[in-house]
């Protein structure tokens, strides 16, 4: 099992090898609004110096990256495995006046995945409580960008400074992670293969951190076959 690592208190009511979207929407279901609303920082510095497109944001949730895109000009295919999530998201999006700059798809991405290419996909962390087969649908994400076209993957690389007990198996290096799409030689730009600290506060209200890590890579040429 894997912790969402937020700090946030994720204790799970629905059984982990329950379908995605009947473990997440269950998760959803617990409150309101699970995310803050904000779009992750990360993704605001590191498409600062591209040029809007089109692009696909892979677990969307409730939606801030992709409005946040949308504000920002580009053309957002949104997709989460949670109909809640989407609900919420596609409201906030008709709130900020961008519904028509954004397309929301409720799909599991452990079966099937969005047709086209995009240039920029973008996953944020993309963890799961349940199963995920995060490899193989990163695989069809870095299939999915066009010549040029750029993708983000921003994740956990560890638990929290204050977790002592977590198995660290789930979550692979900046290095890993480009590692697991298999990449050809010369097919890849790396813009970015980082890990950085994210100061956060503890339960008991101590000074705490997390580790992240980010990868930025520009395809610079077409994908040899499609993976599924
Ligand atoms: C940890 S949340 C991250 C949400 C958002 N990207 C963010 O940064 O706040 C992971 C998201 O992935 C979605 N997800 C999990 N498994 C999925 C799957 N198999 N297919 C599509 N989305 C999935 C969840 O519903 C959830 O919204």
């Amino acid at each position: 099992m894997l912790w969402i690592l937020d700090g946030m208190d994720h204790t799970h009511t629905t059984e982990v090898d329950a379908p995605a979207s009947e473990l997440w929407d269950a998760k959803y279901l617990e409150r309101e609004r699970i995310w803050s609303g904000a779009p992750n920082l990360v993704l605001v510095e590191e498409t600062a110096d591209l040029q809007p497109g089109t692009a696909l944001e892979l677990g969307a949730g409730e939606g801030a990256d992709a409005i946040w895109l949308a504000k920002k000009g580009w053309q957002v295919t949104a997709v989460d495995v949670s109909a809640v999530a989407l609900g919420r998201a596609a409201q906030h999006a008709t709130d900020e006046g961008v519904a028509d700059r954004i397309g929301w798809e409720q799909m599991d991405l452990a079966a099937e995945f969005p047709e086209g290419e995009f240039d920029l996909v973008s996953a944020h962390y993309f963890h799961s409580h349940g199963e995920l087969p995060r490899e193989q649908i990163l695989g069809s994400a870095a299939d999915a960008v066009a010549v040029g076209g750029v993708l983000l993957v921003v994740g956990h690389a560890g638990p929290p400074s204050w977790v002592t007990d977590h198995d660290h198996g789930d979550l692979p290096t900046p290095t890993e992670v480009y590692e697991g799409l298999r990449p050809r030689d010369g097919e890849w730009e790396i813009l970015s293969c980082r890990e950085l600290q994210v100061p956060m506060t503890a339960p008991d209200g101590s000074a705490g951190a997390r580790s992240d890590n980010v990868l930025k890579i520009r395809r610079l040429v077409p994908a040899e076959q499609k993976r599924t």
